[in-house]
């Protein structure tokens, strides 16, 4: 394959972020954070990280380790999938990186220990995974490793889903202590949430999640996105076509929003779903129209890229070298700034 290094040294600004390797994206992923991600691609230099180490955080055992490759592959189909151009960006393996350790160790001295433990997300994290009476130390270091993660190329600008804005603050604080102690060596990365930024999910009870059941995927065909339409929570109340529904706050009517781009239609829906002149029935059929509409070049590429399997290892480990570049070049920075005492060389 080409290189994906870019043509000439770029002066842009750097965009970092990614995702922990659980599976494949959904909708959710792609309206909280993707759509961001594809619209800054030209204008930063953009380093995507695949957070395995992340995952060690909740789930360390050699079975679920054994699944990341799996997972691995199936995210970067649906970054590739879904537009990262990797001829721009960089999609990379932390653990590839390995001054990301290194990294991650220092900001573990610019931070407190109760200033974690007043991150919500964390809470919620530990009793997802039971381990709320347990906390691993890694765990609650996660906003660290984050840290570590967004600083290596030295990144402006993060975008994020709402879940992860509580970790980039921490982020922000280390930068700021770190240049405080030592001198100007990072920047204070800005953190940019999507336009929905935690969207329902189809039961219309809880946030767009794989292990609730209650996910449309990147790579679902046209049938699973019927069904799953088909399926969804609308308005409880209303048991037929002619009582009036209620819009607001409708799952129905958020995915409409979000994925419909014929906002004649979606208009026209909204206002006969108020009065009760039209049914679930048209208005699911119209949904399931637009998010196969919406998917239709999704699952093209994806459907590419999956036939040169070979290709999304040579992504991974150009992207992974890129970033090792700017890390060791971070490094050296960091460690001249602190000072710490080298041992000198033997002739
Ligand atoms: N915490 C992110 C998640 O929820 C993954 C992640 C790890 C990340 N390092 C990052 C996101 C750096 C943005 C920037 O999956």
């Amino acid at each position: 394959m080409e290189s994906s290094a870019p043509a000439q040294p770029t002066a842009k600004k750097r965009i970092l972020t990614g995702d922990r390797p659980t599976g494949k994206l959904h909708l959710g992923h792609y309206v909280g954070s993707m759509e961001n991600r594809l619209r800054l691609q030209d204008e930063y230099e953009c380093f995507f990280i695949i957070a395995d180490l992340h995952t060690l955080t909740t789930k360390p055992e050699r079975e679920f380790i054994a699944a990341l490759g799996d997972n691995i592959h199936e995210m970067v189909l649906d970054y590739l999938a879904a537009g990262i151009d990797p001829q721009k960006s960089a999609i990379f393996l932390q653990s590839g990186v390995i001054e990301t350790y290194e990294l991650n160790l220092l900001f573990e001295m610019l931070v407190t220990v109760a200033r974690l433990e007043r991150i919500p997300s964390l809470k919620d994290m530990a009793r997802a995974a039971n381990l709320e009476e347990s906390m691993p130390y890694g765990l609650l270091g996660y906003p660290v490793l984050q840290a570590a993660d967004i600083l290596l190329p030295r990144a402006h600008l993060v975008p994020v889903g709402k879940d992860n804005e509580s970790h980039i603050e921490v982020t922000r604080e280390i930068a700021r202590r770190f240049n405080n102690l030592y001198g100007e060596v990072f920047p204070i990365p800005d953190v940019l949430i999507g336009d929905v930024p935690s969207l329902i999910g189809t039961d219309g009870q809880a946030k767009m999640s794989k292990s609730l059941n209650n996910a449309i995927f990147l790579s679902d065909d046209e049938n699973a996105v019927n069904q799953k339409v088909r399926g969804m929570f609308t308005d409880p109340n209303r048991v037929r076509a002619d009582i009036p529904g209620r819009v607001e706050g409708n799952p129905v009517f958020i995915y409409h929003d979000a994925f419909n781009p014929n906002t004649a239609e979606v208009d026209d829906l909204k206002e006969r779903y108020l009065k009760g002149a039209v049914g679930d029935v048209e208005v699911k059929r119209k949904l399931a129209t637009a998010i196969n509409n919406f998917l239709a070049p999704i699952r093209e590429k994806r459907a590419y890229y999956e036939a040169h399997p070979g290709m999304v290892d040579d992504i991974i480990a150009d992207g992974t070298a890129r970033a090792r570049v700017e890390a060791a070049k971070t490094m050296a920075l960091v460690r001249d700034a602190m000072g710490m005492y080298r041992i000198p060389e033997r002739v």
